[in-house]
């Protein structure tokens, strides 16, 4: 799918270069088939001793040197970066953009017309090759660009697709998730040192309970609810525990905090 392509990283900081990790540790091209462009000198160093690949201070020596261009600058310049490219990318080219909150349609507007773009919305575990990422196709793009573009997702974690519209929701759930699941670690970790144990015990028993339950969950075919149910017997510890985050209405709470970045989402791209 990807063999013989050459990839342009557009931006190599924290995302740019887990996703360089990530497409290397899979092998789907080898280190020679990457470049990445930068404007920080360190930076392009830095991956070129880590990871063996071509850099250049010019995005568009990037661009035209690629068959696929991941833009992976912060949105703010996101508009200086595409109108540095105008005329170097055009419909045999796939654009993969990371930029939260920037459409498919400001990219198309500053690149050439028919030009083949998804756009992703990556989380930060992505970092450690646990990430969750929805994609969307733009209207030029092809079943086959997906594809390829899922096969680099995949190599950082989870891949979904969604439409372009759902991507509001998306950063809602699992863009912003990370952070409620670190409320959830510290809040359980006090719990526990509320009640006697050690700040870095409390904080390991959280945080693997966690991933523990989230891994089990995605290991089978069973729903969340059967699982609860598999470890709740009749007047015992874990429905006592339940009964307590019923009460004080936890999963509303979820709801709501899914719900107010997806607004926060919609407001800040509209
Ligand atoms: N981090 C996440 O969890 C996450 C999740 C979802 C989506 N994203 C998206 O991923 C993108 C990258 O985020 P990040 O956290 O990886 O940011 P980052 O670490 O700041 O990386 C961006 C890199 O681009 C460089 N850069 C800035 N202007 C440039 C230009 N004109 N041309 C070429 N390179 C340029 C920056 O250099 P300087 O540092 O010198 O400016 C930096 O090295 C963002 O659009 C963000 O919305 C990130």
């Amino acid at each position: 799918m990807l063999k013989g392509k050459r990839i342009g990283v557009i931006g190599g900081g924290k995302m740019g270069g887990a996703l360089i990790g990530g497409i290397l540790a899979h092998r789907l091209v080898p280190a020679e088939a990457v470049i990445v462009a930068d404007v920080d000198k360190r930076q392009l160093e830095e991956l070129g001793k880590t990871h063996g690949v071509a850099t250049t201070g010019d995005n568009r020596q990037a661009a035209e040197a690629a068959r696929i261009i991941i833009l992976a600058v912060k949105p703010q310049n996101m508009a200086e970066v595409l109108g540095g490219l105008s005329g170097a990318v055009d419909e045999s080219k796939l654009v993969i953009s990371i930029a939260a909150g920037i459409p498919i349609r400001f990219i198309a507007e500053r690149l050439a017309p028919g030009v083949r773009i998804i756009r992703t919305m990556p989380n930060t575990p992505a970092l450690i090759g646990e990430g969750m990422t929805a994609l969307a196709a733009g209207p030029g793009a092809t079943g086959e660009d997906m594809e390829t573009a899922l096969h680099i997702f995949n190599a950082v974690g989870k891949t979904v697709v969604v439409k372009e519209e759902q991507l509001d929701a998306v950063t809602g759930l699992s863009g912003s998730g990370p952070a409620y699941a670190f409320i959830m670690i510290e809040a359980l970790a006090d719990g526990g040192v509320h009640m006697g144990l050690s700040r870095d015990t409390a904080l390991i028993l959280a945080a693997q309970t966690l991933q523990g339950a989230a891994r089990l969950f995605l290991s089978g075919e069973r729903h969340p609810g059967q699982l609860k149910d598999m470890v709740t017997s009749p007047g015992g510890t874990t429905i006592a525990g339940i009964r307590a985050l019923e009460d004080r209405k936890l999963r509303g709470a979820l709801m709501a905090a899914v719900e107010a970045a997806t607004l926060r989402s919609q407001a800040l791209g509209g």
